[in-house]
């Protein structure tokens, strides 16, 4: 089972969490660690590379911080570009089939908030939807998300329980059967 993290933050440098998350990362070598903005400074994605980085793993995990409820806007950009017509769907398209797709994020909105009577009115679970059906409609299957919430009142110490939790939420969660 070879894992990829594609880790995408705009400003790794000023973040917290994402930053200790790829640092812990980086420690073991069987996980392979991609990290968008540092691949593409310019914003211009080499996709043969990306799909053969795809091809070569068999779970891959999103990892970012949410915005605007989706995804920084370079992953946006790498699904539109790497999750090709014929390679990952249509007649020829079934390179990512198969495959596990999941996704890591942290939120400033705390858990009570991402409910249908918290403030962002619906869960992690709704919001991460297009990486669900993305992942269906690719032929993968998909991975329950890890998340680390309300990240405004982190202390030192749930950061790094939850590096930990991450860790092993990549080393042991399994796909969610469709019903
Ligand atoms: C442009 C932008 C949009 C954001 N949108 C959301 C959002 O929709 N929901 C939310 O809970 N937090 C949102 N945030 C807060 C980030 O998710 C939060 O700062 C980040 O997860 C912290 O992780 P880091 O320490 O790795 O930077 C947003 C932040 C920015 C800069």
């Amino acid at each position: 089972m070879k894992t990829l993290i594609i880790v995408t933050h705009p400003s790794i440098e000023t973040s917290r969490v994402n930053a200790a998350w790829l640092q812990e990362l980086r420690k073991h070598s069987d996980i392979t660690v991609h990290e968008l903005y540092t691949a593409y400074p310019d914003g211009h994605i080499d996709v043969a590379k990306e799909q053969q980085l795809i091809e070569a793993h068999d779970r891959i995990i999103f990892q970012y911080p949410l915005y605007w409820y989706s995804t920084p806007t370079l992953l946006k950009k790498w699904m539109d570009s790497v999750l090709q017509y014929g390679w990952a769907y249509g007649p020829d398209g079934s390179k990512t089939a198969g495959k596990a797709f999941g996704a890591a994020i942290s939120t400033y909105g705390s858990e009570a908030s991402y409910q249908p009577t918290g403030a962002n009115r619906y869960t992690l679970e709704e919001i991460l939807r297009p990486i669900e059906a993305t992942t269906h409609f690719i032929g993968g299957q998909y991975l329950p998300h890890f998340a680390l919430s309300d990240v405004s009142n982190l202390t030192d110490e749930r950061l790094a329980q939850s590096t930990t939790d991450y860790i092993r939420h990549i080393r042991t969660v399994e796909p969610l059967v469709a019903v």
